[in-house]
């Protein structure tokens, strides 16, 4: 595990748009997991500037989402499939076809999909307080592949903002098996609200109690922390 600690926010989330956007440079057919959450609002308005900025063509790009509410309707803001087209999709003309979502047809159909794309050059992550990796939460298992998932009442009191209209109870999301076959993964937390999971997820392993422990072995695991998230654990500039 590589660890980056960064003084603030904005240094932090534009290091993981910079991070992804060096890669889409050297290879212009990158598959890459998108994230949603707060934590990703900066990553993707720095994405968006630095790819014109720096003339970054995505056309050939291909993105797998990490997971998604179930049985909201089509317009709630809260999919994660609206907020991806207001804060990526559209600003970056990123057409239909070159985004897949987690989908129930069949367990492994998600998997397959993947697979033939090639495998998911990077997944981009947040954590839940508790720890969870896309809807991933306590329990989960190490091998297990995208499925649907009931919403633990923490996740839910967490994302309360987001929901207007409906409040779901469960989610497709990609497994922790799914997320650890990407060749490299990149979780960012940022802000005092993630210090408690960033240190249980320091000092344990391959902990279903926090299923994000489970990314430390991974090769090619690079967690971003800022100032706050990292303020539980001993870390210095
Ligand atoms: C949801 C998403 C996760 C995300 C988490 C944290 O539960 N499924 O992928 O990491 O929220 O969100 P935020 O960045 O808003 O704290």
């Amino acid at each position: 595990m590589k660890i980056i600690l960064s003084s603030t926010p904005l240094e932090a989330s534009n290091f993981v748009a910079e991070r992804v956007l060096d890669h889409i440079q050297g290879n212009p057919c990158s598959v890459i997991g998108l994230a949603t959450g707060k934590t990703m609002i900066p990553v993707y308005q720095q994405w968006i500037k630095s790819a014109k900025d720096r003339l970054i063509d995505h056309s050939r790009c291909f993105f797998f989402m990490l997971d998604e509410y179930q049985d909201l309707e089509s317009d709630d803001s809260a999919k994660f499939e609206n907020f991806l087209k207001n804060h990526f999709f559209t600003p970056m003309n990123i057409r239909r076809d070159q985004y897949a979502l987690p989908t129930m047809q069949g367990d492994f159909s998600y998997e397959e999909l993947i697979k033939e794309s090639g495998g998911i050059d990077i997944q981009l992550l947040g954590i839940g307080r508790n720890g969870h990796v896309g809807f991933n939460e306590p329990g989960s298992k190490k091998d297990s592949n995208t499925r649907i998932v009931f919403l633990s009442s923490n996740t839910l009191e967490a994302n309360r903002d987001s929901f207007t209209k409906t409040i779901p109870t469960k989610a497709l999301s990609m497994g922790v098996g799914t997320i650890l076959r990407s060749k490299s993964i990149l979780l960012l937390a940022i802000g005092k609200s993630k210090s408690d999971a960033i240190k249980f997820l320091m000092n344990h392993h391959d902990d279903e109690s926090c299923p994000a422990t489970y990314l430390k072995n991974h090769p090619h695991f690079t967690l971003v922390l800022d100032s706050e998230a990292a303020s539980k654990i001993n870390l210095k500039i």
